[in-house]
């Protein structure tokens, strides 16, 4: 299976800094297995220069978010179809910051997906535990109630990507062990096949929070892992080629 390195760039970056990442990452292609599978997820008004910056370039375009409706009066937000229409392939709903900072629930996030696989667009459904809820030994009782509130039995078809995100471990330079990152990947993907009846060879499960350089190719060496979500790190061209590299590493 193709291995995914998402870059999630919340809210940083400028149209310069855009223009300069894009330069930094096209310079290295071809240091990059060809079954690695990039994709840049900036916010929504840089989507377009990138697109630009990158055209002829495999690197995919993502949204970090969509609503879970087409088109209508919703001030503020953004449609799946529209990404789709910016050239986006993918895009993530149900992140840490927007479940907790926005207050999005499971069932919001369930019909963002829905509406992103509706619209041509592949969803990378982002779950993960606070650090309260792993240290009362909750972490898989709790994935498992977020992959069945989360993801649509629709997902069946396969066109869609689950990521790993425990709440503690994003933006704080902690991270599980390996061990712990390898038994939730696999209780993810026994839940996802049981849940939605598909076979374990089409779940595709990313890992992300506080991936450098430096911890990339061990985590993506872990059979469980097709890949990695990345924030903080990925706003560095050097560092997001890097990990991109160490994915075939180990
Ligand atoms: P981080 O963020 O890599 O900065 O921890 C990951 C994420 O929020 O997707």
């Amino acid at each position: 299976m193709k291995k995914i390195i998402a870059a999630n760039w919340k809210m940083n970056g400028s149209v310069a800094s855009a223009k300069d990442w894009a330069k930094g990452v096209t310079s290295s292609l071809a240091k990059i297995k060809p079954d690695v599978e990039m994709v840049v997820c900036p916010p929504f008004p840089l989507i377009s220069i990138l697109g630009d910056e990158l055209s002829g370039c495999p690197i995919k375009l993502g949204g970090q978010d969509c609503h879970s409706e087409k088109n209508g009066a919703y001030t503020g937000e953004t449609a799946a179809p529209l990404l789709k229409d910016l050239g986006c392939g993918y895009v993530i709903v149900g992140h840490s910051e927007r479940r907790h900072l926005f207050n999005e629930s499971d069932d919001v996030v369930k019909s963002k997906a829905l509406c992103a696989m509706d619209s041509g667009l592949i969803p990378i459904i982002c779950i993960g535990e606070t650090q309260k809820q792993r240290e009362d030994g909750k972490t898989i009782e709790v994935i498992n109630r977020q992959i069945e509130r989360s993801v649509p039995k629709e997902a069946a078809s396969g066109n869609f990507v689950l990521a790993y995100e425990p709440v503690w471990a994003i933006g704080s330079g902690k991270i599980p062990t390996l061990s712990e990152i390898k038994e939730v990947h696999k209780a993810i993907i026994n839940k996802v096949s049981d849940f939605i009846a598909i076979d374990v060879a089409q779940i595709r499960v990313l890992y992300g929070g506080s991936v450098k350089p430096d911890n990339s190719g061990e985590i993506m060496a872990i059979s469980e892992v097709c890949g990695v979500l990345v924030g903080g790190a990925s706003l560095k061209a050097d560092d997001f080629v890097e990990i991109a590299m160490s994915a075939y590493s180990n």
